[in-house]
């Protein structure tokens, strides 16, 4: 009897204390806490804090060190986006998004005299848009910050100038973009030691011409980047490749502070990053269609949530392909994609046991997403303030265009390829697009990048993002949908299997790791199942206003850290 009753005892509180099998429970700490994909960035963050910096000092902090330790996925020469929640309840998100060059044209990426598609918006200057990360941050830094912008870069100035080992994920996309660096002197020099070997795992990066661009500007502040030489020296060298940037596109270039994105799922707030990102809008649609559903009462992983999701996701996407853009080139109906009423018109037209995509979907032939490679990042900082910052920054895919600029030591971001490059065909992530994200100068391209903060009772509760282009939509939904619908622990919330639809193809993903009786089911139901590869690579933050604790998670999938105090 004893021993029946300490088995049931047992039994409960594994119940109790953890809804799901094997996972390693999350960073803890009482006051506050850095999440970044790289520990030596994080690092960086969590002395700013210590040091006196709040949240935002901390995430710029990390955010310029993310660039010099994890430059295959952001830096100097790509964009971002910030959403910052200050304890005040000042609520803004900062647009430091890539902007076409005023050369550009619509059908710049279109072959004149051959139907084959060419790279140009994936590799070389050609696929470059207008950097915004380092005027973002500063705006982010001016309005919010503590601390000067030349102590926040310290850190990033050292690791450019006495180099870090690389790591083996680094090595890894190394290896996997070698043949794409190895056509671009700058790039060379940096990356490789013999015209056919990359630096291998736990050799050193060294990035002396980065750190000298970063030493000016802490020296002369953000506008160095903007205008002077180091400018100069990028378009001369960008023209001298064929390429359209001029100094005119970086004197012009604006950050811009905007309304985030609102929704609210199951009583909890959610903010996030409006267009020209489709992050924020797709991410409340998707919650809005699901919230009727009862996720949580058919389980995390089974086949009538994963069906019900997908459904919800395939119908958010084709609204993306429509409806998305720059909002100063069109409007975008915001309201009406993120309205609980449309969400209940768009479950109305779901099948419970048949997936049905929207429309007319065709899959081009042979396509798969390169799931490989790395792309992108994200931080998260809480402070003892209750300061929040979500950030999610980018060069677009892995190392951008693969262009070093000799002597300036930034790699060009590849942005251009997130417009509709050639109507009809799909972008690097198998997305297609209308004229709402069409080409024009200084117009900004549609991104997926979803920097968001859920408010419990108007506070912080979860702080969250992830990089994996298209996938940043449905990976920070079911980071959500884990923690509000599924009751896991942040850790179990970041690295339970995932799923995503995302219309075209019409193809339901599904991660290593999902029951195959669920996958059975779903294909029953008429879900054309791609699986396997490497997925995004959640970073998020939990308070528990209960406790008084912070939680903060890496994904099990990448190789960042948590680290508080
Ligand atoms: N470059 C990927 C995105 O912004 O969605």
């Amino acid at each position: 009897m004893l021993r029946k009753i300490s088995i049931l005892i047992f039994a409960l509180s594994i119940a109790a204390s953890s809804s799901y099998a094997a996972s390693p429970r999350p960073v803890c700490a009482r006051h506050a806490m850095v999440v970044s994909a790289e520990s030596l960035a994080t690092n960086v963050g969590l002395s700013v804090l210590k040091s006196g910096g709040n949240a935002v000092d901390a995430a710029v902090a990390t955010a310029l060190a993310l660039g010099v330790t994890e430059g295959y996925s952001s830096g100097l020469g790509g964009g971002c986006f910030i959403l910052i929640r200050m304890a005040t309840g000042e609520t803004v998100a900062i647009d430091g998004r890539e902007t076409a060059p005023m050369k550009a044209t619509r059908d710049m990426y279109i072959p004149r005299d051959s139907l084959a598609p060419t790279d140009l918006s994936q590799t070389g200057v050609l696929a470059a848009g207008v950097p915004g990360e380092l005027a973002a941050l500063d705006l982010a830094l001016k309005r919010f910050g503590r601390l000067p912008l030349t102590e926040v870069i310290k850190g990033a100035v050292a690791l450019a100038d006495t180099g870090f080992p690389i790591s083996r994920f680094y090595w890894e996309r190394l290896e996997f973009n070698k043949e794409k660096l190895s056509r671009f002197p700058g790039t060379r020099s940096v990356f490789f030691t013999s015209d056919t070997t990359v630096l291998q795992w736990g050799e050193r990066l060294i990035q002396k011409d980065l750190a000298a661009t970063m030493r000016a500007i802490e020296k002369a502040g953000v506008d160095t980047f903007y205008s002077g030489p180091i400018p100069q020296m990028i378009v001369d060298y960008v023209a001298s490749e064929g390429g359209i940037l001029t100094l005119q596109d970086f004197e012009n270039y604006r950050p811009h502070a905007r309304e985030p994105i609102h929704g609210n799922y199951h009583g909890y707030e959610i903010l996030s990053m409006p267009p020209p990102s489709s992050g924020g809008i797709h991410l409340v649609e998707i919650l809005n269609i699901i919230e009727e559903i009862g996720i949580g009462y058919l389980g995390a992983g089974s086949a009538g949530a994963t069906h019900a999701i997908a459904e919800a996701m395939s119908r958010a996407f084709a609204d993306r392909a429509v409806y998305l853009g720059d909002p100063d080139f069109s409007t975008i109906p915001i309201e009406g994609l993120t309205s609980k009423a449309y969400a209940s018109e768009l479950r109305a037209g779901i099948h419970r046991w048949e997936h049905v995509n929207p429309f007319g979907a065709g899959v081009p032939p042979g396509w798969m997403p390169d799931t490989t490679d790395g792309h992108t990042t994200h931080l998260c900082v809480l402070d003892e303030d209750g300061n929040a910052v979500s950030l999610t920054a980018t060069i677009n895919t892995g190392f951008g265009s693969g262009v070093v600029v000799p002597g300036v030591g930034i790699i060009l971001n590849n942005e251009m390829d997130d417009f509709v490059t050639n109507p009809g065909m799909p972008n690097y992530f198998g997305l297609v697009g209308a004229e709402a994200n069409e080409i024009k100068p200084g117009k900004r391209p549609l991104s997926s990048m979803a920097p968001t903060i859920v408010l419990q009772n108007s506070k912080p509760y979860l702080v969250v993002g992830s990089p994996g282009g298209p996938r940043i939509i449905t990976t920070v939904l079911q980071v959500i949908v884990n923690v509000v619908d599924h009751n896991m622990h942040l850790q179990e919330a970041v690295d339970f299997p995932r799923m995503h639809h995302q219309w075209l193809p019409d193809r339901l993903f599904l991660e290593r790791g999902f029951p195959i009786d669920a996958i059975a089911d779903l294909q029953r139901r008429g879900h054309k199942i791609a699986y396997g590869g490497l997925w995004s690579g959640a970073t998020a933050i939990l308070s528990d206003t209960t406790t008084g604790m912070v939680f903060g998670s890496t994904d099990s999938r990448m190789e960042g850290a948590a680290l508080g105090y």
